[in-house]
């Protein structure tokens, strides 16, 4: 999605403003470009395609030490140059770039008049309404800002440099991210941690409604109505600096990799085994509150609400609380009930997606209770809940998630393990459970050692069009997560289905070209799974079996069996979810696809 970086201070800004724009390349762009203020003019470069084609297109040198720079991923209009940000006002003062979507863009530009615009976007529209309430009001690129914004419908993060003030940063937010980040002599801004954390770790998130003045000295924030906004700033706890493939070919590899790792950040210190639950200390909630529970409801956006679906079956068989998981922006669009003994769950590895931070709102707006598992310590989500447990999987660059997707399940698994705990588990039971959780990693380290096999399974099927992954009740959401897997990153068409549902449809396009990969757990329903993997095979199509069970006739049914460890239900999805991320990984190499950066996906999607 969109990136905004914007540098002011002692150091020159354009090698700042190009390191800042790679380090946001990772949340996918399709165009890029810099201002900046050199000798009282504003002077822009920017290209479509990738930042390297920026940077061909720079001088050799740009002295100017301030400026800002952005990655566009397209909403309005082509990703061509000119629709790259920044844009410039029609008499070239002003530049700015913009997160986001003006909704009432049509309104604005009549308003406006005669203008003669560069490009299709709506952004663009912003820069004339500065220049023009500037020049009406004969003031500064501050009050301009604060005027403009009050007649903005829509999303926003913004920042803007003028020729008038060669120092300065304007920067506003309303439902887009923007972080300033405090350096000596110098500042500097962005939409996004990873931007900045080289230059400071000292940073400061706007709120809506906010604008901010920076200097290379310090910065202002106001509310719109020019009043001074309260501000703290934070210090950075992971060194994104460091942060790198690991040696690796791709990031999504390191992050598969990183997995066992993953986990015992997530769980350490979280095991009470002396009451044999789940120690969480940011939920706000006694257990006097747990016992009020009587339904949960997680909502989520793509692998999180995935992840959110296998926690709600966690959840619900072992506490026996009616739990289950839906899309966050369907959640909030169908006006729901929000009742005051249900608990609700928002899941978000950025902490900014869009549509689980407005969901969050609207719950809490009508007086629910918001529990956020977000990984991105001081987002927004995490900053609004009403408590919330990090999942401390450290940086996630690859655009599909993989390690983020495991920690969430295993802030699930201790969410159950305390709900279970509340009600029904046993302390016995609750000693198998933490003990299932606490070997997850080795069983994932396990898996990660079958990759050969595996890899051999996905480049036989690399070049088929289309699979299927079928799974019962939990598993089910296991095969939902191995289908987005596939598609997002290797492009072939792929859909999870509940093993009984095959027969009421999909079963019309199984065929010997349809690989069916069938996760295959072991418990009280696989002779019933066993009964889907003949109806499969029947059809002539490839099976390919995951399961964790050693029942001899998943060998003799299936062309192909990925045998993971054998674990407790709580924590076999986790495990079986990993075979499915190396399965995907190499199918998308075998394709030569562009596996951290796929087409049309974005990391963190912040807007609508
Ligand atoms: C985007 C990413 C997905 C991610 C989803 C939710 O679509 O491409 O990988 O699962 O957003 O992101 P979040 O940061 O809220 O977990």
């Amino acid at each position: 999605m969109c990136g905004i970086i914007a540098y002011t201070g002692h150091q020159q800004a354009a090698p700042i403003l190009i390191d800042g724009l790679r380090r946001l390349e990772y949340r996918g762009y399709d165009s890029a470009g810099i201002s900046v203020v050199s000798r009282k003019k504003v002077r822009t470069w920017k290209a479509s395609g990738k930042i390297a084609v920026l940077e061909s297109r720079l001088p050799e040198s740009i002295n100017a030490n301030c400026g800002i720079g952005h990655t566009r991923w397209a909403t309005h209009g082509a990703p061509t140059d000119e629709n790259a940000h920044p844009h410039n006002s029609a008499d070239e003062t002003l530049t700015i770039v913009h997160n986001g979507i003006i909704e009432n863009v049509d309104a604005l530009k009549a308003r406006l008049g005669d203008v003669e615009y560069q490009s299709e976007t709506d952004s663009e529209v912003l820069a004339h309404l500065l220049s023009h309430t500037m020049d009406l009001n004969n003031c500064s690129l501050v009050d301009a800002m604060r005027e403009v914004l009050t007649r903005i419908v829509g999303t926003y993060g913004i920042a803007a440099i003028s020729s008038a003030e060669s120092e300065k940063i304007i920067l506003a937010r309303s439902g887009s991210p923007v972080i300033i980040g405090i350096g000596e002599g110098e500042m500097l801004a962005a939409s996004d941690m990873s931007a900045l954390s080289r230059y400071t770790r000292e940073v400061v998130h706007l709120d809506d409604g906010e604008v901010a003045e920076l200097t290379p000295d310090g910065f202002a924030v106001t509310k719109l109505d020019a009043s001074p906004a309260d501000k703290s700033s934070m210090t950075l706890v992971n060194n994104l600096e460091d942060y790198d493939r690991g040696g690796y070919d791709h990031y999504l590899y390191r992050e598969i990799v990183d997995q066992p790792d993953t986990v015992r950040r997530t769980i350490s210190g979280r095991l009470d085994k002396r009451f044999n639950t789940a120690h969480l200390g940011g939920l706000n909630m006694d257990p006097r509150d747990l016992l009020q529970v009587q339904r949960i409801k997680i909502l989520g956006c793509g692998s999180a609400l995935y992840a959110g679906m296998s926690g709600a079956s966690m959840i619900e068989s072992l506490s026996r609380i009616p739990c289950d998981a839906e899309p966050a922006a369907e959640f909030r669009y169908r006006n729901p009930v929000i009742e005051a003994n249900t608990l609700y769950i928002v899941v978000s590895q950025s902490g900014e997606t869009f549509d689980t931070l407005a969901a969050t709102r609207e719950i809490q707006r009508k007086g629910g209770f918001v529990l956020g598992i977000v990984n991105s310590v001081g987002s927004t989500i995490a900053r609004e809940v009403d408590g919330g447990i990090y999942m401390h999987a450290g940086p996630e660059v690859s655009v599909a998630s993989t390690k983020a997707f495991t920690a969430m399940l295993s802030v699930f698994a201790l969410l159950a393990i305390l709900f279970g705990r509340a009600r029904d588990v046993s302390p016995q039971r609750g000693a198998q459970l933490l003990k299932a959780l606490e070997d997850a990693p080795d069983k994932i380290a396990d898996v990660l050692a079958l990759e050969t096999h595996i890899a051999s399974i996905a480049n036989k099927h690399a070049k088929c069009h289309s699979a299927f992954f079928i799974g019962r009740t939990a598993a089910f959401t296991v095969a939902l997560e191995g289908a987005q897997k596939l598609k997002e990153i290797s492009y072939i068409h792929a859909e999870a289905y509940p093993a009984s549902e095959l027969k009421h449809g999909p079963l019309a396009l199984v065929t010997s070209k349809t690989p069916c990969v069938v996760i295959l757990p072991e418990s009280e329903l696989l002779e019933k799974s066993l009964g889907t993997l003949e109806e499969i095979k029947a059809r002539s199509a490839p099976v390919i079996a995951v399961t964790d069970s050693d029942n001899s006739r998943i060998d003799k049914l299936a062309d192909d069996v990925i045998r993971v460890p054998r674990s407790d239900e709580l924590v076999q999805g986790m495990i079986m979810g990993v075979a499915l991320q190396i399965y995907a990984y190499h199918s998308a190499v075998a394709l030569g696809r562009d596996v951290d950066q796929p087409r049309n996906l974005a990391k963190s999607v912040t807007v609508e």
